[in-house]
């Protein structure tokens, strides 16, 4: 089985198929190998903080769980729940100014699906790295492609910063950047004198005078702030290569499930590439290969399940090479999800690994 850890590990799928279970399973499997982990979820259910002993007043911070299963391991596993309040306070610290946290609209901005998430994802993924504490990093994901598409349009971002900015300070007469002093207003004072006056006077009428100037605030603090984004932006490089990273595409084995996965990945092809691994995830295949059905109906339930998987199977392996097959955990208990798909890894109980 060719699945040696690498720097980065990231599980990607859509909605409920199991990402955050999965990761924080393989997070566990690989502390067990003796690897230094950390893994980075984002708002997984409640249960699964309990396991993870996460509350929510730590999110943001680093927590160590050295005994995640309470079988009395001492791992070297460290988890965060991923908040970009906290990333942004982070990049505060590091540009050395606080206008980033207190502008009210890059706190709206910051606030779960308010659109600077994904981003803020990878930024803390790269302060994460810059401490070169770790082995492996896991990341999960949110659900869907916002996360995936957000990637592959880092280069839109990054004209975003060169171009963009270097149009609105061309426009407004002033070339360089205006100097902190004084500059929120000086900038404001030069947007409201350009062309751009009408608009701002008919926004201050509806949103009030203050918004405006926040708003102005806010794109100014961004470009202020723009080299931790850009730095961020360069990890990219090495989330696409082999050699640094792995990436799950998970997926279960109902029908519904199977054609979002094929969907994401074909939106998704240059991170989701035949290098990455498929996790067909909740199968029941063991479990009904073991049923001897005794009546004719019962054999009929137990061929179409068996179909299938199959099925599914052939459908995945018509696009990857590497489709890991993990089964349906027959128990509510979110712990003991974790800790069997913690033994299905340790035991090798993967399969249909074409490259393994
Ligand atoms: N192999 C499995 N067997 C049984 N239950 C599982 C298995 N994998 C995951 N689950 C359960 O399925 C549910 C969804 O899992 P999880 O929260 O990990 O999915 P997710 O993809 O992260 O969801 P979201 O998209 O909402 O973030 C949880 O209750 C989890 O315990
Ligand atoms: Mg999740």
């Amino acid at each position: 089985m060719n699945l040696k850890p690498k720097p980065f590990e990231i599980f990607s799928g859509t909605g409920g198929v199991g990402k955050t279970t999965l990761a924080a399973s393989r997070a566990i499997y690989l502390a067990q190998q003796g690897c230094s982990v950390l893994l980075i979820t984002i708002d997984p259910a409640k249960r699964l903080k309990e396991v993870l002993s996460i509350k929510d007043e730590d999110a943001g911070k680093v927590v160590s769980i050295s005994d995640p299963l309470g079988d009395g391991a001492k791992l070297d596993l460290d988890v965060e729940l991923m908040n970009p309040e906290e990333t942004i306070k982070r990049i505060a610290q590091k540009t050395d100014s606080d206008d980033i946290v207190k502008n009210r609209i890059l706190k709206i901005l910051a606030r779960p699906y308010g659109g600077l998430n994904e981003i803020l994802a990878i930024i803390e993924l790269q302060l994460n790295m810059d401490k070169n504490k770790y082995d492996v990093i896991v990341l999960d994901t949110p659900p869907g492609s916002h996360f995936l598409d957000f990637l592959e349009s880092v280069e839109k971002i990054r004209t975003f910063f060169d171009q963009n900015f270097v149009d609105i300070f061309t426009y407004l007469g002033k070339k360089s950047e205006p100097t902190k002093a004084g500059r929120g207003k000086r900038f404001m004072t030069k947007m409201v004198s350009s062309g751009v006056k009408k608009l701002l006077d008919y926004l201050s009428k509806v949103t009030g005078a203050s918004f405006v100037e926040e708003f102005l605030e806010a794109v100014y603090t961004l470009y202020q702030s723009r080299n931790v984004f850009l730095d961020a932006l360069d990890l990219q490089k090495g989330l696409q290569d082999e050699n640094k990273s792995t990436w799950f595409l998970v997926t279960s084995v109902e029908q519904n499930k199977l054609k979002e996965a094929m969907d994401l990945s074909e939106g998704a092809k240059a991170l989701l590439t035949d290098k990455s691994w498929v996790i067909l995830n909740k199968c029941l295949l063991s479990q009904v290969e073991q049923w001897d059905p005794k009546t004719e109906k019962e054999k009929l339930v137990k061929n179409s399940f068996v179909n299938r998987e199959k099925k599914h199977e052939d459908l995945l392996s018509s696009k990857f090479n590497n489709i890991l097959r993990f089964s349906e955990v027959l128990r509510p208990e979110p712990l003991e999800h974790v800790r069997e798909l913690v033994n299905q890894l340790r035991e090798h109980k993967l399969i249909g690994a074409k490259n393994g």
